[in-house]
């Protein structure tokens, strides 16, 4: 059967109840989406995507001492009193595990949390790329792909993970409905730029989010970033409860 995949280039261009019954994949490749993969990875138990600072602090404020971490980003950089900025690699296993990590980025979080209405809401970066395609060849229904941006406008990092997953699916033999436009602009970036990691790495180093990265002197976050299937994990937002785990995990 025929499966409709949209790509949003942004989350202010759908309107939140058009997810429903669907499955929603949010991407902010530089870095929200990225570092909760590595996070997750290393063995944190979940994430708790919040979309201001304020309401970070306060849920974080609930847990025992050191049992929840506080993590993210403003302009890019660590928020004072925050334990962690938004590098992935800063969230190794020595670090996370086990434990909560109540996270706020610009833009990242605030995209998780406007899909929240889909009938599943999955995390995809480079970084579990052929995860997200397996986990969501294996769904039914309509693929709502999301690109959180930057700062309101669209960023080419984002439209190029859109894209790539468009063509895995495509390459997987999905049967797909009508693709709209956007959808089609981000399969066609990806078709006409350099797919390997080298070319990755260049697209991500002049893009919007990219060039904010480079200028807080972050450019070893977005060689991080640009590896394809480091991990095998989809991380999953549970609208029940506000946690992002990992898919097909039970709670601890
Ligand atoms: C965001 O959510 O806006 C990004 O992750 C920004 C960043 O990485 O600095």
């Amino acid at each position: 059967m025929s499966r409709p995949v949209f790509v949003h280039l942004l989350p202010s261009l759908f309107e939140p109840e058009i997810l429903q019954d669907g499955v929603a994949v949010v991407i902010d490749v530089l870095r929200a989406t990225s570092t909760i993969v590595a996070a997750l990875n290393s063995g944190a138990k979940c994430i708790i995507p919040c979309g201001e600072v304020d309401e970070a602090r306060q849920i974080s404020s609930r847990f025992p001492t050191g049992a929840a971490i506080l993590g993210g980003e403003r302009g890019g950089m660590r928020i004072s009193g925050f334990d962690f900025g938004n590098s992935p690699a800063e969230y190794e296993a020595g670090r996370v595990n086990e434990r909560t990590i109540v996270f706020t980025t610009t833009n990242g979080t605030r995209a998780l949390n406007r899909a929240r209405l889909a009938r599943r809401v999955l995390v995809a970066a480079m970084l579990n790329l052929s995860a997200v395609v397996a986990a969501l060849s294996a769904e039914s229904g309509t693929i709502h792909i999301v690109c959180a941006g930057t700062d309101g406008r669209v960023t080419l990092e984002d439209a190029l993970v859109a894209g790539t997953i468009v063509h895995c699916l495509e390459v997987k033999g999905l049967d797909f409905d009508l693709l709209d436009d956007s959808t089609r602009l981000a399969r066609s970036l990806y078709l006409t730029q350099s797919q390997d990691y080298d070319g990755t790495l260049a697209l991500f180093r002049t893009s919007r989010g990219g060039l904010n990265l480079i200028d807080c002197g972050l450019d070893s976050d977005i060689a991080f970033c640009a590896r394809v299937d480091q991990f095998a994990i989809v991380p999953e937002l549970f609208a029940s409860d506000g946690e992002i785990r990992v898919a097909g995990q039970t709670r601890a």
